[in-house]
């Protein structure tokens, strides 16, 4: 049988790392040919190499997304190496937790730019690529806090929310055109952003330990009480990228062990 992505071209960005290492994974697996985009070229190197040792196709490419200029390279080099982009994952994300009277406007801007602005720069410079083939698929790694909000989280669901915002203008605009555009919003998924901010939550939340901190932030709002892993998003992402899923755009979906059911 054939696999269901060959033939296409995906770019993820942030694939050095937790979600967008597993989703670079998943649609290689399917079949894609993948553009393993990081700001850390090193680990977008080992991305390509777990693709490669699975028999897969890849290539690794370091840039900042929230930078024009990277961002066109981007583009750029998956048409050169793989003769488009079919498929693009906007991954790329970090977090803060601070309360807003605290929060560096330094560290605002920040995440606005990486995962905000770096999605619509990406979509941007994709959609005239998608347009001529007729065919695209848009997978914006929003958030659970792209529904709903967190305390000491304000940049982080501020940029979320709009994220969401900007799938639903994008599948409006592409909707004649084969191009659909998603969000996935994750619930905690066991990665180094979740683990790291960990310190800072026990700190705001007046706890002392680790298992404290996630009691309150996730297992306590989580019925299947468990960070998710990867692998399931990844699975979710081979899905909307494929032909089953030509009718669902705009949607933002959640994958979060029942923690918000709209
Ligand atoms: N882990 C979770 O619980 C969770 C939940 C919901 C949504 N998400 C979202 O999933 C995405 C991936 O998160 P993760 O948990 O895998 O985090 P992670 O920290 O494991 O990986 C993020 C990757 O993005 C890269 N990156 C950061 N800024 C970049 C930039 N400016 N340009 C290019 N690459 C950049 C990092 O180098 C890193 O490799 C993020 O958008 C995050 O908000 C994560």
């Amino acid at each position: 049988m054939k696999a269901p992505l060959s033939g296409r071209a995906a770019v993820v960005t942030g694939a050095g790392s937790g979600i967008g290492r597993a989703i670079a994974v998943a649609l290689a697996a399917a079949g894609a040919d993948v553009l393993a985009a990081d700001r850390l070229p090193d680990r977008a190197e080992e991305t390509v190499r777990a693709i490669v040792a699975l028999g897969g196709r890849a290539a690794a490419l370091g840039g900042d997304i929230s930078d024009p200029d990277s961002v066109q390279a981007l583009i750029d080099t998956a048409v050169e190496r793989f003769g488009g982009v079919g498929i693009l994952v906007n991954n790329a994300g970090l977090q803060h937790v601070a309360p807003i009277e605290e929060f560096p406007l330094e560290r605002w801007n920040r995440l606005i730019s990486v995962m905000l602005t770096g999605p619509f720069l990406c979509t941007r410079a994709a959609l005239p690529h998608m347009r001529r083939a007729g065919w695209g698929r848009i997978i914006n790694i929003a958030s659970i806090h792209g529904k709903v909000a967190s305390p000491f989280k304000a940049a982080y669901v501020s940029a979320k929310h709009g994220l969401v915002g900007l799938t639903r203008t994008t599948a409006i605009e592409t909707a004649a055109a084969g191009i659909t555009a998603n969000a996935i919003c994750p619930g905690f998924v066991d990665t180094p952003l979740v683990r790291n901010q960990i310190p800072d939550l026990m700190r705001n939340f007046g706890v002392q330990t680790a298992e404290e901190a996630l009691e309150i932030a996730v297992f306590s709002k989580t019925p299947q009480r468990r960070l998710l892993d990867p692998e399931e998003v990844g699975a979710l992402a081979v899905y909307l990228a494929g032909h089953a899923a030509r009718g669902v755009t705009g949607q933002a979906i959640n994958l979060d062990g029942g923690m918000v059911m709209y």
